[in-house]
């Protein structure tokens, strides 16, 4: 994947309460192209791969549980700047502390359940996507 590029999940709880046009929408608005696509449901092993790097974190087991409690949707977005804009976008994890308009303000809950994840580096996002799409996947 180029530098242009960024992974994102709406998370168990985006797809539980009907989020998944609006979130996807906004997406688009925002001037990201989808590049790969498709709805999943993590096993607790492959969320627990997933957030590996949060491991020896205290909130890592509800994590890895909340993560494989549903189906998600899954996607490469590709826009310059793609991983930078799209943390924009989605704003701060805990979504009391995100700015208005942002995914997390908009369709998040709590800091727990917050709606959609967004890779934090070019090098994870290539990592993320390759986690979850094979080459003939992507667009
Ligand atoms: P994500 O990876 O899902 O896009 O979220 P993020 O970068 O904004 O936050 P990160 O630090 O990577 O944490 C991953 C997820 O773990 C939960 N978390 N809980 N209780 C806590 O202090 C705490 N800190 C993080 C959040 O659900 C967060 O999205
Ligand atoms: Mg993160």
């Amino acid at each position: 994947m180029s530098g242009n590029r960024t992974l994102t999940m709406i998370k168990p709880d985006g797809v539980r309460d009907g989020h998944i046009g609006a979130i996807l929408n906004d997406i688009n608005a925002a001037g990201f192209r989808i590049v790969a696509m498709k709805m999943t449901q993590l096993t607790k092993a492959k969320a627990g791969e997933f957030y590996a790097v949060h491991a020896e974190r205290p909130f890592y087991g509800e994590l890895v549980d909340f993560m494989s409690s549903g189906p998600i949707v899954a996607a490469i977005l590709e826009k310059d700047n793609a991983v930078a804009d799209f943390r924009t976008l989605i704003g701060a994890t805990n979504p009391a502390n995100a700015e208005p308009g942002t995914l997390r303000a908009k369709y998040a809950k709590s800091m727990g359940e917050n709606a959609v994840h967004g890779s934090d580096s070019d090098e994870n996002a290539a990592i993320e996507g390759a986690f979850h799409f094979a080459g003939v996947e992507m667009f």
